[in-house]
Order: C-alpha cells, then structure tokens, then sequence
C-alpha cells in the first residue's frame, strides 16, 4: 500500500460508515476528453474519485459496499498491457491496484457489464454523482434495471437512487491537515509566480508573456496544471470579469489585474493581485485600490469560526459602499445604498467561494436556507473587487476604465483565521517597492 494511502483509507472508512451497511455507492473516474484527431486534453482525474481513491487513471470505478464480507471496496480499471504501456506509459493493472491502492477486489473494466449488476442486487440504496457524468448515470440506470428483470429470482434492485453528493461534498469541505498541507504547496508557488510576474511587468510587454512567465512557475515548480486558465488583463481588459484572451500589449499608466493559481496534488490555489503596468500607482488608481484593499482585510477579519459564510461579504459591501461614497463615485445615505445594491455596477461579484479539489470547490453554502457557519479546515477565497467600466457616464471621467481585484486563499482555524497566499505583495508600497527594485536591477 502507498504511503498516501492511508489518508485516503480512512476517508474511505468514514465514506462507508455514512452510505451504510446494506447500501452501495458507484463513483466513476474522469474520461479521456478528444482535443482534436489523435489529440487528447491533459487527463485530470474527477476530484470525487480521486478524493475517496488517490486513483488517478481514467476508465476506471470504484464500488462501495459496507460490510461486505468479501471487502468492502472495489476497482474496476483497466489491466496492465504491453502494447499501452509502450506507447503510452504502464497502468497499474489489477495486481498494481490491489497492492498499492489498498482495494479489496479488483476487476477488468471491461468485465463491469457482467459483474456490477450482481453487486447491485438486494442493496436498498443506491449512492452516485447524479447528474455529474449523465452518460455514467444511464449506465448504472440501465444495470439497476438488468437486476429489477431478475426480481423472480428473488433478488431487488436498489429502490433508493441518491446523490453522494451530500455525504462526500460535507467531507470535502473540512479540509485535513494533509489536504491543508496540499493547499500550502500550491499557495507558496502561485505566491512566487505572482511575484515574479509582478517583477517581469513593464510597459511594452504583451499580457501572454506574462502568463507565461507565470506557468513557467508553476511547471518547473512541478505544479501539473494551472487550477484554472489564467486572467492576465492590462487597462480595460481587467474591466471584464472573464477575461482570459491575454494577448494584449501593457499600457504605461494601465493596471494589470492577474488572476491565477496552481494545482498541486489536485488541490488548487486562487490569487489575484492588480498592480500597475509602470510600477507607480496614479493617484485614482492608488484610492480605488486601497479601498478594494481595506474592504478586504475587513472581509478576512469576518474569517472566523462561528461567522457565517456571507459575513466577509456583508463586510465588503460596507467598505466599498462608504468608500465609494466618500471618493464621489456614488451619492446618498450609505444604509440606503447598501439596501439598494448601488454599488452593483462597480461590484457585481461575491467575495468568495469554497476552494479545494476543484477552484469554485463543493460544499453547501446554505443549510436550510440559511447561511452556514464557518468552521475550521474550511477554506475560502475573499476576492474583493471594484470595475470602473469604460462606459461609466455617471462618473468622472478619471475613474473609469479601472478595474482591480485582490483575492487570497483563507483557512478557517480554531481561533479565526490564516491567510495561504499573503506572501505575494499586495499593499501599495510593497508591490511599488518590488516593482522598483526590479526596474533598476
Ligand atoms: N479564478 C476564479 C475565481 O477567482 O473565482
Ligand atoms: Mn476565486
Ligand atoms: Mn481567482
């Protein structure tokens, strides 16, 4: 057995417990997705799968089925094979997957027609993705029904199809110290590659060199992947929320808001800094990016165990609201601003979302309607922002076309908080400071 593995058995033991004795649960892996002819994209494993197995090859199951006297867990995956392993490297086979990934029974994926469906029978529930991969979903459908054909025989068919969504998403959400551990690494090489982004940024320079001096970091840091495809948006461009075409020339005079994390482990980071494209802040720059930035320190203060989850929002709104207000931007009584969303068309987004396995990571945020309670282990982004469209009318001239974001990666501890990603600069004399020193080196 893997080293790793023992972190991933005990998830599976927990994962057991809660589907139950008499249940069974059916999670399948990532499929290989067609780029082009003969041309795959990069595989990454479904965040479930991998989160319950540390199992990363596609065309693969995993089958639980609490107190199973032969076992509790089951692979199917595909068998070990010369030929692919020529050409496209060595699977671990049945024999790999029993010893290293600690799985009770392995089976040729190709034998899941004939052996799942006996799995199936006489179990009262029936645990999956729904909804998650629909193809998959139609298969277990159709297996379910093979065992209903056979209810003369005197066997049942689950009666009961159920989300596993619930049960392994509230898992997912209290991240462990190993996971934290995780989420550390990817953190302090995005932190770097933010950094040196910040230091290779001058006027003249194209938004794709940036990002790519920024997967330079991660790659040759041993990241796999990007946690998502990188924002590198000069001047307007850090105007559009989405923005990932970066292939724009960089102002004298413009921001730069870069938004990009790594994956390592499968588990992703998510940081964003704005800085300006000539290392100098011009004084409306400097006043709506110190404002995003004390509505976000007064977002993180609200990371504490026992505040609810829209509590950093709450925050953020008021910072930005009053600020707003006092820089001309908007007029009236902040309560009423606030109550009317005035600030919506400079601030459209919410402050953050979970982050783990997956960037916008699982986990309710709501729990009969109301917001949830933060708890320690979970992590989140606070992700302030303020978007200044070139459009604008209703504001002075000098105002628009400014757009800023700053977003770190938060872990809620016992005591209140810890920031992942405040290594990479964010107040106005640090990143001048870095930018300077850049200049003249
Ligand atoms: N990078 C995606 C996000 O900030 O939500
Ligand atoms: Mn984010
Ligand atoms: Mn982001």
């Amino acid at each position: 057995m893997l080293k790793e593995q023992k972190e991933f058995a005990r998830r599976r033991k927990q994962f057991l417990r809660m589907v139950g004795v008499g249940n069974i649960a059916v999670i399948a892996s990532a499929s290989i997705m067609q780029r082009n002819s003969d041309v795959e994209f990069p595989f990454r494993q479904n965040s479930d799968f991998f989160y319950l197995s540390g199992f990363d090859e596609p065309e693969s199951v995993i089958v639980f089925l609490p107190g199973r006297e032969q076992g509790e867990y089951v692979l199917f995956c595909r068998e070990f094979d010369e030929t692919m392993a020529l050409w496209v490297g060595a699977s671990a086979g049945l024999e790999g997957a029993a010893e290293d990934f600690a799985v009770d029974d392995a089976f040729p994926i190709d034998d899941i027609d004939d052996i799942l469906p006996g799995l199936l029978e006489d179990k009262e529930r029936l645990y999956f993705p729904m909804g998650a991969q629909p193809e998959f979903d139609k298969q277990l459908m159709d297996w379910s029904q093979q065992v209903r054909g056979r209810s003369r025989a005197g066997v049942s068919a689950p009666a009961e199809f159920i989300s596993s969504d619930h049960l392994l998403h509230e898992m997912r959400l209290i991240k462990s110290a190993q996971e934290i551990k995780h989420m550390k690494k990817a953190a302090k090489i995005s932190v770097a590659a933010h950094k040196r982004a910040m230091q290779f940024t001058e006027a003249g320079v194209n938004e794709y060199q940036i990002d790519a001096e920024i997967k330079h970091h991660f790659m040759s840091n041993g990241a796999k992947s990007e946690a998502y495809p990188a924002i590198v948006g000069g001047g307007l461009n850090g105007c559009v929320l989405h923005y990932t075409q970066n292939n724009a020339k960089l102002n004298d005079g413009d921001l730069l808001l870069i938004d990009a994390g790594c994956e390592w482990e499968n588990y992703a980071s998510d940081i964003t800094r704005t800085f300006p494209v000539n290392g100098v802040f011009s004084d409306e720059q400097k006043a709506l990016y110190q404002l995003v930035l004390d509505a976000q320190y007064a977002a993180i203060e609200q990371v504490q165990p026992g505040n609810h989850w829209n509590d950093p929002h709450d925050a953020t709104v008021k910072v930005l609201t009053k600020g707003l207000v006092k820089l001309g931007l908007l007029k009236g009584r902040v309560p009423t601003l606030i109550k009317n969303e005035a600030y919506k068309p400079y601030y459209m987004h919410r402050t953050g979302h979970w982050l783990g396995m997956d960037v916008h990571d699982v986990g309710d945020y709501k729990i009969d309607k109301q917001w949830r309670l933060l708890e320690p282990g979970m992590v989140l982004t606070v992700e302030p922002g303020l978007y200044i469209q070139p459009n604008a009318k209703e504001v002075d001239k000098k105002w628009r076309g400014i757009g800023i974001r700053i977003e770190d990666d938060v872990l809620v501890t016992k005591k209140g908080h810890e920031v992942l990603t405040d290594g990479a600069p964010k107040e106005v004399k640090d990143i001048e400071s870095l930018m300077e020193k850049a200049r003249v080196a």
